[in-house]
């Protein structure tokens, strides 16, 4: 015992000699996540879920011996990086890159998961544990881009409900059911708060407003047409996507509006669908966010 604590002491002083002083501290920092890899099945089930193309950008946080991003960059053109605070595992991963002949599009770096710069990734990938992946979402929902997707395997992030699930099978698992769980999250734009538009609808052009209140990417709306209610339908958001339907009465006629569109911060630019009471048409549609609101996220609340 006494041998074993001397002996991590030289390891220390050595290291101290040898490396830099960030390297050192890594060198030091304890794994907050063992190491265990995603069977190749369960890869395949992620990128497949996430629809990973060559236009993606995929970070794998915690990322091993590199298998998730080896294997997007292979399957569909994406590319990509890991971030490892294991420095073997790192090396594994880079020299597993080259053989696999993704070097070109693919990197692993040794640092922490916590540190890393996830804003310009399309795909997140993680096989964290609950608690990390809880600490990790406000960064996810407050710097990754609208749009973009989150995979997890295993655990989910709490209160943040996936947007899609799937359950794989694993015979040899090496903890629990023989099955694997995978999460996937679209990052929700923030569209909390009042927004207006203009429709020219039952002959007239009427002025349009929907508050809408947000928890992640659940949404619930009051829409007003010209001061007056409406019946809404629902909105619903898909990373920036966000659809909104309603109905309104006209002389007496009831009119079903479907709007949908690409919710751009303050503006949304898409189509809306009217028919009902003598109307039969799409056209376009432009609202803007004349009072900005909070996108609540449990206790917390984030504005971007
Ligand atoms: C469960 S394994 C997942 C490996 C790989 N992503 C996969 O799915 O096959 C978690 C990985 O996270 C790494 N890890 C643990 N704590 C970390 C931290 N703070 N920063 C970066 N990596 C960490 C571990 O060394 C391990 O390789």
């Amino acid at each position: 015992m006494m041998r074993a604590h001397r002996t991590g002491w030289l390891f220390f002083l050595l290291a101290l000699c040898v490396l830099p002083p960030w390297r050192v501290a890594l060198a030091q920092q304890a794994a907050d996540v063992p190491y265990v890899s995603t069977p190749s099945n369960v890869v395949a089930a992620m990128l497949e879920m996430a629809l990973v193309t060559a236009d993606d950008y995929l970070i794998d946080l915690g990322s091993g011996d590199g298998r998730i991003v080896i294997e997007a960059a292979k399957k569909s053109g994406a590319r990509g990086m890991g971030v490892e605070l294991d420095a073997n595992l790192v090396y594994m991963a880079n020299e597993a890159a080259k053989r696999q002949g993704v070097a070109g599009q693919v990197r692993f770096v040794e640092g922490s998961l916590f540190n890393a710069d996830i804003s310009k990734t399309t795909v997140l990938t993680m096989y964290l544990l609950p608690n990390i992946n809880l600490q990790l979402r406000p960064r996810i929902l407050g710097q990754m881009r609208p749009g973009a997707r989150v995979v997890s395997h295993d655990f989910d992030m709490g209160g943040w409900k996936p947007d899609l699930h799937r359950e794989v099978a694993v015979p040899n698992k090496s903890y629990g059911r023989p099955v694997s769980q995978i999460y996937l999250w679209y990052v929700p734009a923030n569209v909390a708060g009042k927004w207006q538009w203009r429709l020219p609808v039952g002959g007239a052009t009427r002025l349009y407003e929907a508050r809408i209140d947000q928890t992640f990417q659940e949404l619930s709306d009051e829409v007003l047409v010209e001061g007056g209610g409406a019946t809404s339908r629902g909105a619903r958001l898909r990373g920036d996507l966000i659809t909104l339907d309603l109905v309104r009465e006209f002389f007496g006629q009831k009119v079903t509006h479907e709007f949908s569109g690409r919710v751009e911060g303050d503006r949304i630019v898409g189509r809306a669908r009217i028919s009902g009471g003598g109307n039969n048409a799409t056209l376009a549609w432009e609202a803007t966010r004349v009072e900005r609101g909070m996108m609540r996220i449990d206790q917390e609340s984030i504005t971007k």
